[in-house]
């Protein structure tokens, strides 16, 4: 693991949140997320985006024991785009499903609750990111287009 903390997503008008790698982390993050979309104006996200930060900064706690965890949430186009940053270089893995294990479900429950999830690698770090889409009325769902 590089030694240099790496920094959050943004510019100054980026909604993000430093964490300090305690125990307290996830429950900072559940909270700087509930605010934030309330901010956007996009309240029935809230619960989603609190478990799939949840989940992300427990696994950089982990991973990434030393240094601060960044979070960020902001609405790109007709999405919302959910990031924690950590300081290990390593990749998450979809585990395959395994009913008895007791651990692997983490990433799978974020997948299933956001549009698409995936990770960057930089020399001092990661982002892994999720990207949730609205469930308002007039964005009833994705399509994708062939
Ligand atoms: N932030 C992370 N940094 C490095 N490895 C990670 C990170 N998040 C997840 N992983 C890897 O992906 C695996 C699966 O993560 P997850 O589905 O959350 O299950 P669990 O946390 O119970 O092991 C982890 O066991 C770990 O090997
Ligand atoms: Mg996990």
């Amino acid at each position: 693991m590089c030694d240099k903390a790496i920094t959050g997503p943004g510019n100054g008008d980026t909604p993000q949140i430093r964490l300090e790698p305690t125990t307290q982390a996830a429950r900072e993050a559940r909270r700087f997320v509930s605010k934030a979309l309330a901010e956007l104006g996009h309240a029935d996200l809230v619960e989603d985006a609190r478990l799939i930060a949840s989940e992300l900064v427990s696994n950089s706690l982990i991973h990434a024991p030393k240094l601060p965890i960044w979070v960020g949430i902001w609405r790109t186009g007709a999405f919302l785009d959910l990031e924690v940053w950590d300081c290990s270089p390593k990749p998450p893995v979809y585990l395959d499903p395994d009913y008895l294990a007791e651990s692997g479900r983490g990433l799978h429950i974020v997948k299933e609750l956001c549009s698409s999830t995936g990770y960057t690698i930089f020399d001092c770090g990661k982002v892994v990111w999720a990207i949730l889409g609205f469930k308002r009325s007039w964005a009833p769902g994705i399509s994708w287009i062939n």
